[in-house]
């Protein structure tokens, strides 16, 4: 056997117990539990019927609809795939969706409230398939947007773009909030701190926390296995923020309109691959 055949067959039972050994180590020491093939088929599987869930309700939103019309057609929608909405009764929220409306951050419960001409709307899925949880959002106009409307969707899309461009063996989870959060301040808006991206696929939420903003080359390094969402909220105005008393509603403390969009992100050997793919 020549020296390349003997290095290649040395190599191939090396890589599994590789990835054993750092799977443990993820597990011990940061809470992380790597995703293996089967896993990462199955969290993939889950992502395109996330996908396929928001493309058609965005056929749907229109000047008129309730967001509680929202929560029919994804309750509709998740049942015909055989699949199940993880928010509804997740810490006790009422609903299978989350829609949050303009200046409402996050974790908005449908309810009578009409969409209006002119508004945006957040709408956050996180079908459960087969075991596996896949976690995205997008932030839709109702009718046509105006000028803010415009440029807060525009700067929250580029946001998750250029934090999913950093994900990489051998980046840190610090290099995403530092990408986000330069870019949104670059154009004026703010980065919300108090709610992050997670871990994602066995649970709803899992280790490591995400942060949209901090520093360059801090925090956990990425290695391939490792599922997350990234979902930054941007606020066209200034990050503050106050929960409403319905204890779920998060809103802008100046009012100022707010949007997001979310993926669930895989790290693979040399880079990512999106298991929500949208866009
Ligand atoms: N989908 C949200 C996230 O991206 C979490 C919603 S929690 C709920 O992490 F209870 F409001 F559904
Ligand atoms: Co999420
Ligand atoms: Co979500």
């Amino acid at each position: 056997m020549n020296y390349k055949k003997l290095k290649r067959r040395l190599k191939k039972p090396w890589q599994p117990y590789n990835f054993e050994k750092i799977k443990s180590q993820y597990a011990t020491l940061y809470n992380i539990r790597l995703k293996e093939k089967k896993d990462i088929i199955g969290i993939r599987k889950a992502g395109r019927l996330a996908v396929n869930l928001l493309n058609h309700i965005e056929e749907h939103i229109k000047p008129g609809i309730t967001t509680n019309y929202i929560n029919s057609l994804v309750e509709e929608f998740t049942k015909k795939n055989h699949a199940i909405s993880a928010p509804l009764n997740y810490n006790g929220f009422p609903k299978s969706v989350c829609t949050s409306i303009n200046d409402v951050i996050c974790h908005g419960i449908p309810d009578d409230t009409v969409l209006n001409d002119g508004d945006i709307v957040n709408v956050d899925v996180t079908p459960i398939l087969g075991g596996y949880y896949a976690d995205t959002n997008k932030t839709f106009f109702v009718g046509s947007p105006g000028k803010d409307a415009k440029k807060i969707v525009s700067v929250a899309r580029k946001c998750l773009q250029l934090g999913i461009l950093q994900v990489k063996p051998k980046n840190r989870i610090g290099d995403i909030g530092y990408a986000i959060q330069r870019y949104a301040e670059s154009q004026g808006c703010s980065v919300v701190r108090e709610y992050v991206g997670h871990g994602v696929g066995f649970e709803f939420h899992e280790p490591p926390q995400i942060p949209h903003y901090g520093k360059k080359g801090q925090g956990i390094p990425f290695v391939p296995g490792m599922v997350f969402t990234i979902e930054p909220m941007i606020n066209l105005g200034k990050h503050n923020l106050h929960v409403l008393s319905d204890n779920w509603t998060v809103v802008t403390d100046d009012g100022s309109l707010s949007a997001q969009f979310e993926q669930t992100i895989l790290v693979t050997n040399n880079g990512f691959e999106i298991l929500t793919p949208f866009d």
